[in-house]
């Protein structure tokens, strides 16, 4: 059954689909540009151009799971935030729910539950993710929200922690991300779930596998 990567293009999301696409899962990669599908294609991975700001009903077409890893990012003004963060992940949610999707799989982040605590700057963003993840709480959908802390490029160890008030930071590396998303993928038990995550010392499948 096909996944809906919806972010697609992001540094998360290439590696989301190509863990998928050499498992053999289909998956379908939401782009906003056309010029991005050939990275897609040629790892035989099916793409659907599509806007979080504009009418992308049609990618969720014969989809089963929606993976949601896209973000406005930081170098953006609130009002993307808003628009991206918030309602583009809102309409998502009522568009999975609408399809009758079986899992919607949404990419949050760590302490978005209390926005006000977070940096300044963060906290449009914070505040955007916690009303989005409440909205998907509330909704039909049987979901999980993954809440990982904050990235970095490092190589991926594959070895992560639930427990960030026990680890030494809160830094988590891309790679770890997107093994972490792909395992939960895998395993259609994990339903209903919040799953704060940082680098660790446990197999990522021993933890959200
Ligand atoms: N940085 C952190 O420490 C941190 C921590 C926790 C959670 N997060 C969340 O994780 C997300 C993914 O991280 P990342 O590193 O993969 O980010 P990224 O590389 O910036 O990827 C974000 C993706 O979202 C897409 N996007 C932006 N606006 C869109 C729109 N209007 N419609 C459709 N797609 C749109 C981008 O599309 P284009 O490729 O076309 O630009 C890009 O592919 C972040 O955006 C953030 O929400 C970040």
């Amino acid at each position: 059954m096909t996944v809906l990567v919806i972010g697609a293009n992001g540094r998360i999301g290439r590696q989301v689909c190509a863990l998928a696409a050499e498992s053999g899962v289909p998956v379908r990669a939401m782009v906003r540009h056309r010029a991005e599908e050939p990275l897609f294609e040629e790892q035989g991975i099916d793409t659907v151009q599509g806007d979080l700001e504009g009418d992308f009903h049609e990618a969720l077409d014969g989809c089963d799971q929606v993976v949601f890893v896209a973000g406005s990012g930081p170098h953006t003004s609130a009002d993307r935030t808003l628009l991206v963060d918030l309602h583009g992940a809102v309409r998502a949610i009522q568009l999975a729910e609408e399809a009758g999707v079986s899992r919607f799989i949404m990419l949050s982040a760590l302490r978005a539950s209390d926005p006000l605590a977070g940096p300044e700057n963060l906290r449009p963003y914070l505040a955007a993710k916690y009303a989005a993840d409440l909205i998907l709480q509330r909704s039909t959908l049987p979901h999980v929200i993954l809440r990982p802390g904050k990235f970095t490029d490092d190589e991926p160890t594959g070895l992560v922690s639930t427990d960030p008030d026990q680890s030494v930071g809160i830094d988590i590396s891309r790679g770890n991300v997107a093994l972490a998303l792909f395992a939960i993928l895998r395993n259609p038990d994990i339903v209903d779930r919040e799953i704060p995550l940082v680098d660790g010392d446990r197999p990522v499948d021993a933890v959200v596998g």
